[in-house]
């Protein structure tokens, strides 16, 4: 019975590791780095946009795009924005899973024209002015909705209620979907992962974004240490590495 008096409560996250690498559970060091990709993207961000639109995207699969997407919208919204994070990512959601949350209803329930879907919805229970979107259920097309009318008039619809939205999205190597909704987005942040990202999809990635015209805000490294210090195969997960961010100029050069 002492042994369970002493238990220290756990919170939501403590079952799954990598749940540690989310918003509440970060390191301090992690949740500095957030704080700096913040900042910098306040200068990175035109100024005459009154509520930025910034997607997360990367070359490829698994290079932590959901991750830094939860995390920057939770420090934003800590900073008392109002935010809203969008699970873009209509073909692999993970926003809902890694937030505990029910996948339906989402944005596709908003895309099909369930317009009495309120936004208080998606009001999460962490922050109050952050909101959750999930993807809602998976349609046969994603990559025509998030570049339909439809996807434009939430986005409007949003923009006026927030002050800053934040959408995950697919990698732009494997489908088109992050450069269908480009031009309906302020911009977006390209993730790449050291030791995981190859520098050729990186630069298929950057050509593929330049060719939309997709206005690259700048470059998140994931899992990236700041100082020295040898890394093992078994240590890759066992610690939240800073982030980095790089100006849009140095990531245009990609
Ligand atoms: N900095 C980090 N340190 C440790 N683990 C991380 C880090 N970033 C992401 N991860 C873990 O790596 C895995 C992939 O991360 P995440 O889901 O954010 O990537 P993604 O780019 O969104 O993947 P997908 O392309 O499948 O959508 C998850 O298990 C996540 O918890
Ligand atoms: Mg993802």
């Amino acid at each position: 019975m002492a042994v369970n008096k002493k238990r220290r409560k756990r919170s939501i996250f403590d079952s799954i590791a990598s749940k540690k690498t989310l918003h509440k559970n970060l390191e301090f060091t992690a949740v500095e780095q957030y704080k700096l990709l913040r900042a910098n993207l306040s200068f990175t961000l035109p100024e005459d946009v009154r509520c930025p639109i910034i997607g997360v995207t990367s070359s490829m699969r698994g290079e932590g795009k959901s991750t830094t997407a939860i995390n920057l919208s939770y420090v934003l919204a800590e900073s008392g924005k109002r935010v809203l994070l969008i699970d873009g990512d209509l073909r692999i959601p993970s926003v809902a899973k890694k937030m505990d949350l029910k996948s339906s209803p989402g944005l596709t329930d908003l895309l099909m024209g369930y317009e009495s879907q309120q936004m208080s919805t998606f009001k999460s229970t962490i922050l109050e002015n952050w909101y959750i979107m999930p993807s809602g259920d998976l349609p046969p097309n994603p990559s025509e909705l998030l570049g339909s009318h439809r996807m434009e008039s939430i986005l409007k619809i949003a923009s006026d209620i927030f002050d800053y939205i934040i959408v995950d999205l697919p990698p732009v190597n494997v489908v088109s979907d992050a450069l269908a909704i480009s031009n309906l987005i302020t911009g977006v942040i390209v993730v790449v992962r050291e030791d995981y990202t190859e520098k050729k999809e990186l630069e298929a990635c950057y050509r593929q974004l330049r060719l939309s015209n997709v206005n690259v805000l700048g470059c998140v490294m994931n899992e990236s240490e700041s100082s020295g210090g040898t890394r093992g195969k078994y240590k890759r997960y066992s610690k939240y590495y800073k982030k980095y961010y790089t100006s849009t100029t140095h990531s245009n050069n990609g």
